[in-house]
C-alpha cells in the first residue's frame, strides 16, 4: 500500500531552504536520491527538479515513522513534514545550496515505490547511451539532462520574449502537408481518406512562412518540428526544432540585426553573457579558400593555403597533374608538429580519406632540413617559395593534398579542426560567430545531371547576376547567409524571390518545367503573382544552438526524447510494423523488405 497525497501541501522545492528559514515547518516532495543509516538516526537525500534536501528520520521523534524510513529506497517518492534545523557543524556542506540545514521529519508519506532502477541517478552514469534512451525518464532525472531541457526552455522563453518586443507573430503550419524541397528525403504519411495518395511532413515551414508574408503578416515566427529522412549524425535529428522566422520589407541587414539580437537575448538569459554584437561577416568564396568548409570555426588559425600554383611545373606528378586538371592544392602548416609520429601521421591520413582525399603528403621541417618521401621532387626554388607562402619553421609539419576542390577543400578543413581538437587549440569558453554570405545559387549534381539548389530554390539570386542564370549559372550569387557559431551552421535564411516571373526562372533553372513547376509550387507561382512584399527570412537549429550553450557533443543530449543514429526510439520502440487492419484502410502493401 502506498499514501495518498492527500491535504499534504508542498511549501518549498529541495533547493530552497536556507539557514534563515531554521525552525519553519515545511512540507517537501521528491525522490530518494540516497538513504544512510547512521546508527539510529536515517538521513535521506531528497531530490526535485531544482536539486536535493537532506531530511532527518530519528527514532527519538517518532519511533513508527524512522521504521518505516527504513523501508525507503533509491527513486522511492515521497511527501515529509518536518522542521528545518541547523546542521552540526561538522555536517555542515558548504558545496550544497542547502548544505547549512536538514529538515527533521514529524510525517512521511510513501506516494510510490521504485524498481531497482538500471542506473544510478547521477552525472558520472556508467550506463550505456542505448539504456539511458531505453530509460529515459530515469536519465531525464540527472542533473546534467535536466539542467539542459531547462536551459532550452530558458533560451525558448528569450526568443519568445525578444520576437513579440519586435513585433513578431507567432503562427502555427500544417504537419500534413506537400513536400518541401529543403534537399533531405521527406518523411510521407498515406491518407486514408484519398488513398493512393500521401501527405509529406514538413522539412521546414518555408512555403507557408513566405504565404504568411504574401497574407500581410509582417513578421511571422513559430518554433517548430522540422522532418527529414536524412543520415544522421551528432548534429542532425529526423525531427528536430527550428526557431523559425519571416520579415516583410528587409534586406539582408535587417533580417542580420534581428537575429543578432535573438542570439544575444538567449545568450543573455541562459548562461548570463554578453555577446557583442554585430557578429563578423565572411563571403563563401574567402571561407573556402581559408578554411576550406562554407561553416568555418574561428577559433584558431591554422588557415589552408593554396600552393597549387607553386607546385603545377613541380617533379612531384600527383601534385602537377591535379593542377594540370583543373585541381587544387592546398596546404597546412602544423606549426611546431614535427614531432608528429609515423603513426600520427597515419591516423590523419586515414582521417582525411574519410573525406575522399587521396593521399595526405607531408613536410617535416628540422633544423637540419627537410625531411618527407616526397621531398626530393621540389627544385630549391620551390621550396624557398613554399618556406615564404607558408610561413615554414624548424619544428614544423605541413600537410598537403591534391584533389578537385571540392574533395581538397574538405579534407584539409576537416583535418584543420581535426588538428586543432588534437592539438587542444579550442578553447571551451570562446563563442565565435560569423555570418557566412555570396553563396552560390546553385550547384551542380554530376549524378542527377542538373543544378541543384545551394541553399532552396526560393533564394533570390544577386541581382546584379540574374543575367547569368541562363549564361553562366554557376557564376549566379545568392542572397542566402549562414550564422555559424564554433564551426557548426546554427542558422541560415536568404531574401527570398519575390516575382513569380523569376521564381519560374530560377525553377527552370534547377530542371524543373513548368507543368512540373505548376504541379509542385503552383500555389506559391500564384501567391507570388498576387501582390507579394520583398520579404526574407531566417531560421535556426534549437537543438543546435542548445548544444553549443549545454557545451554538449551531441544535440540527443539537449532533446527530451530523442532518437538513435539509426532514426528508432529505444523508449517506444517505434518505428513499429503496422497493424494488417490499418495497413489495408490505407490500400498499403508492404513488399519485401531489405534486411
Ligand atoms: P536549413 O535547412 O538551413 O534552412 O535549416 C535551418 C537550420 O536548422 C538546423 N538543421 C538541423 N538540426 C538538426 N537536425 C537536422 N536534421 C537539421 N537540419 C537542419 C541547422 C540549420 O542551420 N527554410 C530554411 C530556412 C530559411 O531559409 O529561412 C531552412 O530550413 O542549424
Ligand atoms: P606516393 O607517390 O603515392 O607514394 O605518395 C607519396 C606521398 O604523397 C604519400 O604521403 C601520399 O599520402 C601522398 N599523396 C598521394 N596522393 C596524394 C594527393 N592526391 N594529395 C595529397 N597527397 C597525396
Amino acid at each position: 500500500m502506498t499514501d495518498l497525497l492527500g491535504d499534504l501541501k508542498r511549501t518549498h522545492h529541495c533547493c530552497q531552504l536556507r539557514d534563515t528559514d531554521i525552525n519553519k515547518d515545511v512540507v517537501l516532495m521528491g525522490w530518494v536520491q540516497h538513504r544512510r543509516d547512521h546508527g539510529g538516526v536515517i538521513f535521506v537525500d531528497l531530490r526535485d527538479k531544482e536539486g536535493i534536501t537532506q531530511i532527518v528520520f530519528n527514532p527519538e521523534v517518532s519511533k513508527k515513522i524512522h521504521e518505516k524510513a527504513q523501508k525507503l529506497r533509491n527513486e522511492y517518492v515521497l511527501g515529509v513534514k518536518g522542521k528545518v534545523i541547523a546542521r552540526p557543524d561538522d555536517m555542515l556542506n558548504p558545496n550544497m545550496k542547502t548544505g547549512a540545514i536538514e529538515v527533521l521529519i514529524n510525517e512521511l508519506r510513501i506516494f510510490s515505490r521504485a524498481k531497482t532502477p538500471a542506473f544510478q541517478i547521477e552525472d558520472r552514469v556508467e550506463a550505456s547511451e542505448s539504456i539511458r534512451l531505453q530509460y529515459r525518464y530515469l536519465d531525464l532525472r540527472r542533473p546534467q539532462l535536466k539542467n539542459n531541457i531547462l536551459a532550452r526552455h530558458k533560451a525558448t522563453i528569450a526568443v519568445r520574449n525578444y520576437l513579440d518586443n519586435n513585433g513578431f507573430v507567432d503562427i502555427e503550419t500544417p504537419f500534413l502537408t506537400k513536400s518541401t524541397p529543403e534537399g533531405a528525403r521527406d518523411y510521407l504519411v498515406p491518407s486514408r481518406v484519398n488513398q493512393g495518395e500521401f501527405y509529406a511532413l514538413p522539412q521546414s515551414p518555408q512555403l507557408f512562412k513566405q504565404l504568411l508574408m504574401i497574407a500581410g503578416f509582417d513578421k511571422y515566427y513559430q518554433i517548430v518540428k522540422c522532418f527529414r529522412d536524412e543520415d544522421l549524425r551528432a548534429d542532425r535529428q529526423p525531427e528536430f526544432t527550428q526557431i523559425d522566422m519571416e520579415l516583410s520589407f528587409v534586406e539582408e541587414q535587417q533580417v542580420m540585426e534581428i537575429a543578432e539580437g535573438m542570439i544575444t537575448a538567449i545568450f543573455k538569459k541562459v548562461l548570463d553573457i554578453n555577446l557583442v554584437t554585430p557578429f563578423s561577416q565572411i563571403t563563401y568564396d574567402e571561407a573556402m579558400a581559408r578554411f576550406g568548409l562554407d561553416r568555418p570555426d574561428l577559433r584558431f588559425g591554422l588557415e589552408l593555403c593554396d600552393i597549387s600554383d607553386i607546385v603545377k611545373n613541380a617533379g612531384f606528378k600527383v601534385f602537377a597533374n591535379v593542377v594540370k586538371n583543373g585541381g587544387l592544392v592546398k596546404a597546412i602548416n602544423a606549426k611546431g608538429c614535427a614531432s608528429f609520429t609515423r603513426k600520427q601521421i597515419d591516423e590523419l591520413t586515414d582521417f582525411t580519406a574519410v573525406y575522399k582525399a587521396k593521399g595526405l603528403a607531408w613536410i617535416k621541417i628540422k633544423e637540419e632540413g627537410w625531411q618527407s618521401p616526397i621531398v626530393k621532387f621540389f627544385t630549391d626554388e620551390e621550396k624557398e617559395t613554399l618556406r615564404k607562402r607558408l610561413e615554414l619553421e624548424p619544428g614544423d609539419i605541413v600537410f598537403f593534398v591534391a584533389d578537385q576542390p571540392k574533395i581538397t577543400n574538405e579534407a584539409l578543413g576537416q583535418l584543420r579542426n581535426e588538428l586543432a581538437k588534437r592539438l587542444e587549440l579550442i578553447s571551451d569558453d570562446t563563442y565565435e560567430f560569423t555570418w557566412v554570405t555570396l553563396f552560390p545559387l546553385l550547384e551542380y549534381d554530376e549524378t542527377e545531371k542538373r543544378y541543384q539548389a545551394l541553399h532552396h530554390p526560393f533564394t533570390a539570386p544577386l541581382e546584379e547576376d540574374i543575367e547569368k542564370l541562363s549564361s553562366n549559372p554557376l557564376a549566379v550569387k545568392s542572397r542566402a547567409y549562414d550564422l555559424v557559431l564554433n564551426g557548426i551552421e546554427i542558422g541560415g535564411g536568404s531574401i527570398r524571390i519575390h516575382s513569380a516571373e523569376l521564381q519560374s526562372k530560377v525553377l527552370d533553372c534547377l530542371g524543373i518545367d513548368e507543368t512540373e513547376a505548376n504541379e509542385k509550387f503552383g500555389f506559391l507561382l500564384n501567391a507570388l503573382a498576387s501582390g507579394a512584399p520583398p520579404h526574407g527570412g531566417i531560421a535556426f537549429g534549437l537543438d543546435r544552438l542548445m548544444m553549443l550553450l549545454c557545451k554538449e557533443d551531441s544535440i540527443r543530449n539537449v532533446i527530451a526524447f530523442p532518437k538513435t543514429q539509426k532514426a528508432t526510439c529505444l523508449l517506444t520502440e517505434a518505428p513499429s510494423k503496422a497493424a494488417t487492419a490499418q495497413l489495408q484502410d490505407l490500400a498499403i502493401k508492404v513488399s519485401k523488405i531489405k534486411e
